[in-house]
């Protein structure tokens, strides 16, 4: 042991070995503390705990880097394809020419979904939020294709749900949208992209030819590469702990997509927008809605600012925020949002408020005005998060797996009532 901690407690020192990673970060590893010291280590919401090594993503939040399996997001987002960077983070490496065929191919012949998945998505109202949808439609292909249930499965088996993911993710995702509109269900086209493929079942009209505007599948790519993975966020960590249990894949991504909804995660896309669009309704006085989100008594928070790791401009913002023009200038929209947004930011980083707290804007407060000029719906704005994040999801499960990594189970420490006896009902008081 090169490197450990010494901890005394209640006079005797026990030592704590010290885990470094291949870019410096140190961990104390405490597996062993309960059994020798009777003590567990308490840290709600993980703030400070690390579950897992991993060799996905780095990601240093005080410099405001990101990388997947070493490479820059940033160059990333300018060099490669969404589905080069999918197997990038799921297999470790940039596939060559002919892998990335194949790859390619694999994924093409499995964008249909059974169409007696059609008979599930007819039973929900159209007011179904899309998100809610997808996550059970995705839980849902585990009955269609249940070999998923089986934890011992050989690669060769898991590479084919892994394929069928992300190749099913799409049409579900699209169908979900379709469903809220009541349009008729337009199913995948095998001769187009990835992205294409995605844009023609969202909104390509059954009796005429679709083609789709090439600014607007480039940065579908990259905003789906800029999502792609997040390492230990809070749906990526359900992902590994619904999968620690051995359940299905289907499963563990179903739970990852639920985990992404909220507000305070991959929701936060959908709320930047909802309030971009109440400043731009009530006059555009953005510095009114700095001084409610700095109240303590209120319960507004700036949607699009803050994180937990990134202490810095958070870099995938950075990029998209350099998109948003370049890509609104060449669709020829002009959207008030925006320049909302960019006064909004401007305000919050000159406050004090949100400089002592490190407060920058992050992914999702300017993807919104970029998935608007793309003619994307609000609602579809988390599913749109979810796409992008599928592979990131895959890859978090197979290395979760492949290590071999015991069930999650936190520990907690109790705090209610100690024993007492049972009170039949009629001598209660309370
Ligand atoms: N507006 C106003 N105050 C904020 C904000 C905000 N957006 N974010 C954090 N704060 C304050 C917070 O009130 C607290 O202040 P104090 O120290 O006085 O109590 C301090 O900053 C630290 O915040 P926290 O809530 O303890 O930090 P956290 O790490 O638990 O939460 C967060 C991180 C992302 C949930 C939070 O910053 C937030 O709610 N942001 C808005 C929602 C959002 O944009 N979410 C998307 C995150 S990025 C996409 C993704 O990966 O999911």
């Amino acid at each position: 042991m090169s490197r450990y901690a010494e901890l005394i407690f209640e006079g005797k020192k026990y030592i704590l070995p010290v885990v470094e990673g291949t870019e410096k970060e140190l961990g104390l590893d405490i597996s062993k503390l309960r059994d020798e010291t009777g003590l567990i280590t308490l840290d709600a919401g993980f703030k400070n705990t690390g579950s897992n090594t991993s060799a996905i993503t780095f990601l240093d939040g005080e410099l405001g880097i990101l990388r997947y399996r070493g490479y820059a997001i940033e160059e990333l987002a300018e060099k490669s394809t969404f589905l080069e960077v999918a197997h990038l983070l799921i297999y470790g490496e940039l596939p060559n020419k002919a892998t990335l065929s194949n790859f390619q191919k694999d994924i093409t012949m499995h964008t249909l979904v059974h169409e007696d998945m059609r008979k599930i998505f007819d039973g929900f109202p159209a007011s179904s939020h899309p998100m809610g949808v997808l996550a059970s439609l995705v839980c849902a292909l585990t009955a269609f294709y249940p070999n998923a249930l089986d934890p011992n499965l050989s690669p060769a088996e898991t590479d084919l749900h892994i394929i069928r993911l992300l190749a099913k993710m799409p049409t579900l995702a699209a169908w979900a949208y379709k469903n809220e509109m009541g349009h008729p269900l337009n199913y995948p086209k095998n001769s187009l992209s990835y992205c294409e493929n995605f844009l023609q079942m969202m909104f390509a009209y059954p009796t005429e030819d679709f083609h789709p505007d090439p600014v607007v599948v480039d940065a579908l790519d990259k905003l789906l590469i800029l999502h792609a993975d997040h390492e230990q966020n809070c749906s990526a960590a359900t992902v590994r702990v619904v999968g620690s249990s051995h359940a299905s894949l289907y499963s563990a991504i179903a739970a990852g997509i639920n985990a992404l909804w909220g507000p305070l995660h991959g929701g936060a896309n959908q709320e930047v927008i909802e309030m971009l669009q109440e400043i731009h309704a009530n006059g555009g006085n953005v510095k009114k809605y700095v001084e409610m989100a700095k109240d303590k008594n209120s319960t507004f928070r700036l949607m699009g600012f803050g994180h937990r790791v990134y202490k810095n401009y958070d870099p995938r913002a950075k990029i998209i925020k350099g998109a948003c023009d370049n890509v609104l200038n060449k669709l020829g929209v002009s959207d008030p949002l925006l320049d909302i947004a960019k006064e909004l930011e401007e305000a919050a980083l000159k406050d004090s408020y949100f400089v002592e707290r490190k407060l920058y804007p992050n992914v999702d407060f300017y993807s919104g005005v970029i998935y608007r000029a793309m003619g994307i719906p609000t609602e579809m704005f988390t599913v749109m998060f979810a796409l992008g994040r599928l592979p990131g999801w895959i890859a978090q499960w197979r290395e979760m797996r492949q290590m071999k990594l015991p069930i999650s189970r936190p520990r907690q420490i109790y705090t209610g009532a100690t024993l007492r006896p049972y009170v039949p009902m009629g001598n209660r008081e309370k």
